[in-house]
C-alpha cells in the first residue's frame, strides 16, 4: 500500500529544520513551545501510556497537555497492543491538538519493555506494522514510528520493521542509529542509516548525537535521510535548532562549541521564558484537573521539575559547576535566580 501521506510529510516537516525528539521528563508542552519558536519543524511529545489514554487516566492525559503558540506537534504513544494503540489513537485525534501519531518501537527501559511496549516490539515488526495499520484506519493523521537500529550489537532489526511499517502505510520512520542496549549514547551507525535511507520508499528521519548544525550536516550528507532529530543537545539549547535550520536553507554548518557565543543574559533571558512557559502549562493541567485535589502549586511544580533544564541552560559558563553543586537546595524559582545571580558571571561563554 502506498502512503499517501509521505510526499506531504517530508515537504511539510522535515526540509524546514530539526525535530525535537520525545524525551520523558522533558518535552512538555513548555520545552515544545522554546524548541519550536527557536526552529525546531515539529516537536514530539514524551512517551504517553496508550492504556492511560483509553482509561482516561487524568496523570496520563496530563501529559498531552499542548500550549498556544507550539507550532506541530505529534503525539508520541507506547503501548503492547494494536488495538489499544487505535482506541488511544482516536482519542488522541479527537483532541484536535496534534498534526501525526508516533509509535515508540525504541524505549529499552526495563519498565516499558518487560510489558511488550518499546524496544520490546522490534522483535515482532508485524505488530508494529499491525500497529500502524490499526491506527490509519482509525484516524486520518499520519502515523510515524520511531525505533533504533537493532537491540543488541550486531543484529540489526531495523529492515524488517522497515518493510512492515512501510506495508502498512506509515508516513515515515524513525532511526535512532544506536542498539537499544547501548540506551542513548556512543557512536551512532551512519553506516546503517545509510543503508535503511537506501531500502525505503518512505521518508527517514536520522537521530543520534546530533548536538550541532554540523553534526547535523554530516548525518544529512554521509546517510542521505530525509530529516535530523534531535534529543539531548537540544537540552538547554533550543538555538541548537536556528543553527540547523539555518544550515538547511543553506547557511554555515557550526560545530559544537562555535555557536556558544551567548552571553549569560541572552541565557538568562531564555531560562526565563522556558519557566514563564513552564509556569503557564501547570496554570493550563490545572484548569483540566476534574478534582481540585489532582491541582498543585505551579511555582512548586516548576521549581522541582525546572532543575534538569537549570543546569544544562547554563552548563560551560564560569561558575556553573557552584550553580550544579548547589541544585538540591533550590526550592523555589527565585532560589534559582538568585543561585544565577550568586554563581555566574555575566560575561560571554567562551
Ligand atoms: C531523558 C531522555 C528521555 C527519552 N525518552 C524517550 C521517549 O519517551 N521515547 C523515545 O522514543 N525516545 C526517548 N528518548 C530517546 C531520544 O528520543 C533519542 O532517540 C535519543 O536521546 C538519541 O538522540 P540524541 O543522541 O540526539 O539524544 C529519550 C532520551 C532521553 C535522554
Amino acid at each position: 500500500m502506498e502512503p499517501p501521506l509521505t510526499p506531504q510529510f517530508r515537504d511539510l516537516w522535515l526540509k524546514k529544520g530539526a525535530l525535537l525528539a520525545p524525551m520523558a521528563g522533558f518535552t512538555d508542552g513548555a520545552m515544545r513551545r522554546i524548541c519550536h519558536q527557536a526552529g525546531a519543524a515539529l516537536t514530539y511529545t514524551e512517551m504517553v501510556n496508550a492504556i492511560g489514554l483509553v482509561r482516561g487516566s487524568s496523570k496520563t492525559w496530563h501529559l498531552l497537555t499542548t500550549l498556544p503558540g507550539e507550532g506541530g506537534v505529534v503525539a508520541h504513544l507506547y503501548g503492547a497492543h494494536p488495538t489499544e494503540m487505535a482506541d488511544a489513537a482516536v482519542a488522541v485525534w479527537q483532541s484536535g491538538r496534534f498534526v501525526a501519531l508516533d509509535i515508540n518501537a525504541g524505549c529499552p527501559m526495563k519498565k516499558i519493555t518487560a510489558n511488550g511496549c518499546g524496544a520490546a516490539l522490534m522483535k515482532q515488526p508485524e505488530k508494529i506494522g499491525a500497529m500502524v495499520a490499526a491506527m490509519r484506519a482509525a484516524t486520518p493523521l499520519p502515523v510515524t514510528v520511531k525505533t533504533r537500529i537493532g537491540l543488541v550489537p550486531d543484529t540489526i532489526l531495523s529492515f524488517e520493521i522497515l518493510r512492515a511499517v512501510e506495508e502498512a502505510g506509515a508516513a515515515a520512520i524513525t532511526v535512532h542509529g544506536r542498539f537499544a542496549a547501548k540506551f542513548h549514547s556512543g557512536p551512532v551507525a551512519f553506516e546503517t542509516l545509510a543503508a535503511i535511507k537506501a531500502a525505503a520508499r518512505i521518508p527517514v528521519i536520522g537521530n543520534g548525537g546530533i548536538n550541532s548544525s554540523a553534526a547535523a550536516d554530516v548525518m544529512l550528507r554521509e546517510t542521505g535521510v530525509d530529516g535530523v532529530m534531535v534529543g539531548q543537545g537540544a537540552m538547554g539549547n533550543p538555538w541548537l535548532f536556528s543553527e540547523i535550520a539555518a544550515m538547511m536553507s543553506g547557511g554555515a554548518a557550526e560545530e559544537a562549541g562555535e555557536m556558544e557565543r551567548r552571553t549569560v543574559g541572552e541565557i538568562c533571558a531564555m531560562f526565563e521564558r522556558h519557566v514563564a512557559a513552564s509556569l503557564e502549562l501547570q496554570e493550563l493541567i490545572n484548569a483540566a484537573a476534574a478534582e481540585p485535589e489532582q491541582r498543585r502549586d505551579p511555582e512548586s511544580v516548576v521549581a522541582t521539575g525546572f532543575r534538569c533544564h537549570l543546569f544544562r541552560y547554563f552548563a560551560g559558563v564560569p561558575g556553573a559547576a557552584k550553580l550544579r553543586g548547589e541544585m538540591s537546595t533550590l526550592r523555589s524559582i527565585e532560589a534559582m535566580r538568585a543561585a544565577i545571580a550568586r554563581h555566574l558571571k555575566p560575561t560571554n561563554v567562551n
